[in-house]
């Protein structure tokens, strides 16, 4: 059985891939940390107790950090809503989150499960920035951390050059990479490449089960926005597609290892996770970068998660 701990500014497509997580055979999702990003960390806190009311499943949630390391705080609530997950009047949970922070949760977990847990990271990097800083061992104490984040060919969604997760908390991701001695990437440009068509979206929402009428539910905003922009109805799920090539690295079909470092400086640079895809900076190997993946098996996942 792989056990894992998301780590989530649980926005709707957190929310997709946390269901998909919980809805897995053979799969044991420990804890659940949270962070600002989407929304503030109130917020992606009680949006992660929602969904595990929905599901029934009472999994610790340990909140993180109310604000980058640095930077003031950058949010995407005009995507996911004001409190993350579409506005759609989902009633708030009476489980209460963890009173330990989730950067000692995440230290505390890895020691008492040393090599054991997966770490998954769909937000921000600013509790595990955290984390690893406190304890300069940790990543050797997790079997495997997956990350949504970087714009790998510099096509950024939030700033000219970066991805949301990397723009909202750059030094934080500068950490991360730097310390961390091998992550795996699921970047925008990939996550782009894979959306669900209009078709494959009504057949999810229609499934007449709990979990599809939430996320049906939840997506109306965001499927708004997106048919502004690209004037048909399709969707993206980039926290969705990271956690199932965690949880499912079978479903990868490409990848190159590559050293992938994150700007700090730069009117249109900051936040960008620049790629040696040719080896110059002789440094070796930190990301591997997941470039293309089985997009059958992954609507598959998706549909087993709505069930
Ligand atoms: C990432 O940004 C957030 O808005 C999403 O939840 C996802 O983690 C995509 O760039
Ligand atoms: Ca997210």
């Amino acid at each position: 059985m792989k056990r894992f701990i998301i780590d989530t500014d649980a926005g709707v497509d957190d929310a997709l891939a946390i269901l998909m997580a919980l809805g897995q055979k053979d799969v044991k999702i420990e804890a659940f940390t949270t962070v600002s990003g989407n929304v503030g960390v109130d917020k992606t806190t009680a949006n992660v107790l929602k969904i595990l009311d929905l599901v029934g499943q009472d999994i610790p949630v340990y909140p993180g950090c109310p604000r980058p390391l640095v930077c003031p705080t950058y949010d995407a609530a005009s995507i996911h809503g004001s409190d993350g997950l579409g506005d759609a009047g989902i009633p708030a949970s009476k489980r209460q989150p963890e009173g330990k922070h989730a950067a000692l949760a995440l230290i505390d977990l890895a020691n008492q499960n040393p090599g054991q847990l997966s770490l998954i990271a769909i937000g921000p990097l600013t509790n595990l920035a955290a984390a690893v800083t406190l304890d300069p061992e940790l990543p050797g104490k997790f079997a495997e951390l997956t990350i949504m984040g970087g714009a790998i060919y510099a096509k950024g969604n939030t700033h000219v050059t970066a991805e949301f997760n990397i723009y909202a908390d750059p030094e934080a991701a500068h950490v991360v990479f730097e310390r961390w001695p091998k992550v795996r990437v699921l970047s925008w440009e990939t996550t782009m490449a894979y959306p669900f068509n209009g078709e494959q979206v009504k057949g999810f929402f229609g499934m007449n089960t709990p979990k599809a009428q939430f996320f049906h539910d939840i997506y109306q905003n965001t499927l708004g926005f997106l048919r502004e922009k690209f004037h048909q109805d399709l969707l993206f799920s980039a926290d969705g597609l990271a956690v199932a090539c965690a949880l499912n690295p079978g479903i990868i079909t490409a990848k190159e290892d590559h050293f992938v470092s994150v700007e700090l400086n730069g009117s249109d640079t900051r936040g960008m996770t620049s790629v040696d895809w040719f080896g110059l900076s002789g440094q070796p190997a930190n990301a591997e970068i997941i470039l293309e993946i089985d997009h059958a098996r992954y609507v598959e996942m998706i549909e087993a998660s709505l069930q």
